[in-house]
């Protein structure tokens, strides 16, 4: 009887237990098949742990804003019917310089006018960096390929815009020398110079192009054989990008991609970054993690305090070493990030930091140098300083949240990089100059937060940066 009893009891319980868990488990299938958040559940976790390192590497490498490129998008800019081709006409990039995000914007500012001018391009240099003084940025012309992919470059605009020819500096020599006279190309920038509208020279690309046609033809030593014409830096007053379609913004902005050797480096970073610090929410295959470690560039490096960017008055209260971690810190406690990867030039700072953000909130700050062993942090100093800067630049564009300093086009570039992943329902860039900010505060998206202000930049590089 016993027996009986404990069975009888056993039977009950199993029946309640059935009785409350099926409708339980009914209404969670219900929600897995209505709700997309739980189906996305299902999807099996793509990490560090389930993937090896090589096809990790592969995976983060073939995925990021503008791929698959849609060149279409591209060709957007080049099928306009009023783009006047003449091939024999070579611009030539005269003064392109400072780190990727000045250098970017001068490519970009350059290759919008060859288009709109119908010209031919040498492929872009810049002047490189002293490595003995970091302020010092006229060093000599250094090649595209010290930060970009050639190939890519080429193979974009073969396809997009190929009414465009693009020279190499090292094999079309026979084209030397340019002009004597270097054109200065006049601000494209409407929106940023709104008062000129109606006069004689409003700020457009049509009247840019109006104006290199007026020089060129008043040059005189130009010949009807190919020429080529020197062409002055100029800094975000080319394009307003923000007027252009989401697909051309984004795939024109691609087609300057980093080298390849920087790109895997960065990868392997991640792939390191992930294993160290437990990130399984770190997915190859996305162009930025939503949960995962707070980015920040800490941009207190010798040539910052030098030009004066650590001075409080420059960027209220945000400016130097104190303020700048002060507030990425608080950065990463709002966004509950436990982990910082710190972009820094400077190996003290980035361990004054780490120390700091340990004692006062257990956080870990991390860096690509403390990542990469063996092989990898060798290829990694056998890099130039702009160069190591360039893995920072690509681990800092997936990051969860991005923290950043006004005055430095690197953080702000980047910001306006990964805005581009913001909800085009929820979008809130600042457009123009005169929408209210916050006095301490550059950008703020949601996913990026540049501290500090810098108007001059601010100004210029919302509309006028590329992705
Ligand atoms: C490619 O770009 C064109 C032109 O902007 C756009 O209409 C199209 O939707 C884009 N395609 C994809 C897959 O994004
Ligand atoms: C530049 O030189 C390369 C290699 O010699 C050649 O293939 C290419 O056609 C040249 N480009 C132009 C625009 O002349
Ligand atoms: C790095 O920062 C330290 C102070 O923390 C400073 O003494 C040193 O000169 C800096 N080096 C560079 C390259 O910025
Ligand atoms: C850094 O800036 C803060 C104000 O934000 C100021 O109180 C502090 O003295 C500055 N530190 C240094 C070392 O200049
Ligand atoms: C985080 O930092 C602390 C203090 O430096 C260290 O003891 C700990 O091992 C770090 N965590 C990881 C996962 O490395």
């Amino acid at each position: 009887m016993a027996v009986t009893t404990s069975t009888d009891h056993r039977v009950r319980f199993i029946a309640g237990v059935l009785l409350t868990t099926i409708p339980l488990w009914l209404l969670a299938w219900h929600f897995r098949v209505h709700n997309p958040l739980f189906v996305s559940r299902h999807i099996p976790i793509h990490n560090a742990w389930t993937v090896d390192r090589e096809t990790f590497i592969q995976e983060w490498m073939e995925n990021q804003i503008g791929n698959p490129p849609n060149r279409s998008a591209i060709s957007y800019l080049c099928r306009k019917p009023e783009i006047k081709w003449r091939p024999s006409v070579v611009m030539d990039l005269d003064d392109a310089n400072g780190g990727i995000g000045n250098v970017r914007g001068n490519i970009f500012d350059f290759l919008g006018l060859a288009i709109l001018t119908g010209s031919s391009i040498m492929l872009p240099s810049f002047q490189s960096r002293s490595a003995e003084d970091l302020s010092s940025l006229w060093n000599g012309k250094i090649p595209f390929t010290t930060f970009f992919d050639t190939e890519h470059f080429v193979a974009t605009f073969a396809a997009a815009c190929p009414k465009m020819e693009i020279y190499m500096p090292s094999t079309n020599h026979s084209l030397l020398p340019p002009l004597t006279n270097r054109y200065g190309m006049p601000s494209m920038r409407q929106d940023l110079w709104p008062e000129t509208v109606g006069t004689e020279t409003p700020n457009t690309p049509e009247a840019a192009v109006k104006n290199f046609d007026s020089w060129l033809s008043a040059q005189p030593d130009k010949s009807t054989e190919t020429t080529l014409v020197s062409v002055g830096r100029t800094l975000w007053e080319g394009l307003d990008t923000r007027a252009l379609p989401t697909a051309v913004r984004r795939d024109f902005g691609n087609s300057l991609r980093l080298i390849p050797e920087v790109r895997r480096l960065a990868a392997i970073v991640t792939y390191n970054l992930a294993l160290k610090y437990h990130l399984h929410t770190i997915d190859p295959r996305l162009p930025y993690y939503p949960s995962s470690f707070l980015g920040a560039h800490l941009r207190t490096e010798n040539d910052a305090k030098a030009a004066g960017w650590l001075d409080n008055e420059a960027a209220a209260a945000h400016a130097n070493y104190t303020g700048q971690t002060d507030a990425y810190l608080s950065q990463a406690l709002e966004h509950n990030l436990p982990i910082i990867y710190v972009a820094s030039g400077n190996a003290t700072e980035t361990s004054r930091f780490a120390e700091k953000a340990w004692s006062l909130h257990s956080i870990n700050v991390t860096s690509k140098a403390s990542l990469l062993t063996g092989p990898d942090l060798a290829a990694l100093e056998a890099l130039t300083w702009d160069q190591q800067g360039l893995v920072d630049y690509e681990v800092l564009r997936r990051c969860s949240s991005l923290a950043g300093f006004a005055r430095s086009s690197f953080a702000f570039n980047i910001a306006i990089t990964r805005h581009e992943f913001v909800d085009v329902n929820r979008e809130v860039l600042r457009l123009r100059p005169e929408d209210v900010r916050r006095e301490d505060v550059a950008f703020e998206d949601g996913l990026s937060k540049i501290w500090g202000r810098f108007e001059w930049q601010e100004e210029r590089m919302l509309r006028g940066a590329w992705p």
